[in-house]
């Protein structure tokens, strides 16, 4: 069986020149990368305590959902602005270029909850700060942070210092 960094497909020059693009369908359309994905993410989450899996609203989706549901945990969603339906608090980060707000139902996490953030991918932190923010606003407490992959050369980790983050494929660049 191959290894998971096996079914990253790498694009060189997208979305811009210089920029190497790290594709997560290409883990998604084959059925062992899928597996070997998740399974990376649930191995990470071995014996900790915790409630509830928060995942950010695309990729964060793919991939908290099957962690939760394999460990009997709830899943909240933090979406893209406009998108939940009841009361929600918001929080604005920076992309590399501009900015975006995410949101998050007020009565999605209890205080005291004990919080695992799964996502996709982490670049330079400022999604998962954001998300942070937002889970403590409502009084949980973030007990862990996985990631599929990270690109260490955007210095990520800054954003999380005191948290305990895990990614199953580092890449060195950006
Ligand atoms: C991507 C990726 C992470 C985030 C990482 O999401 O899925 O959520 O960027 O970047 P950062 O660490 O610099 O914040 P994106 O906002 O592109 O949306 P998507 O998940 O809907 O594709
Ligand atoms: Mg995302």
């Amino acid at each position: 069986m191959k290894k998971l960094e096996e079914y990253v497909r790498s694009i060189p020059d997208f979305p811009e020149p210089g920029i190497i693009f790290r594709d997560v369908t290409s883990i998604l359309q084959d059925a062992d990368g899928l597996h070997l994905a998740v399974d990376s993410l649930i191995r990470m989450l071995d014996g900790l305590d915790y409630d509830v899996v928060v995942g950010p609203e695309s990729r964060g989706f793919i991939f908290g959902v099957p962690v939760a549901y394999a460990q009997h945990k709830s899943f909240v969603p933090v979406r893209k602005k406009g998108k939940l339906p009841c009361e929600t608090i918001s929080m604005d980060y920076d992309l590399e270029y501009g900015k975006a707000t995410i949101e998050i139902h007020k009565d999605a996490i209890k205080p005291g909850q004990k919080v695992v953030i799964v996502d996709d991918l982490i670049a330079t932190g400022g999604t998962t700060e954001a998300i942070i923010k937002l889970i403590e606003q409502l009084g949980g407490t973030v007990v862990k942070i996985c990631f599929v992959m990270e690109l260490a050369g955007l210095n990520g980790r800054a954003h999380l210092q005191g948290y305990d983050v895990d990614s199953a494929i580092i890449y060195e660049g950006k």
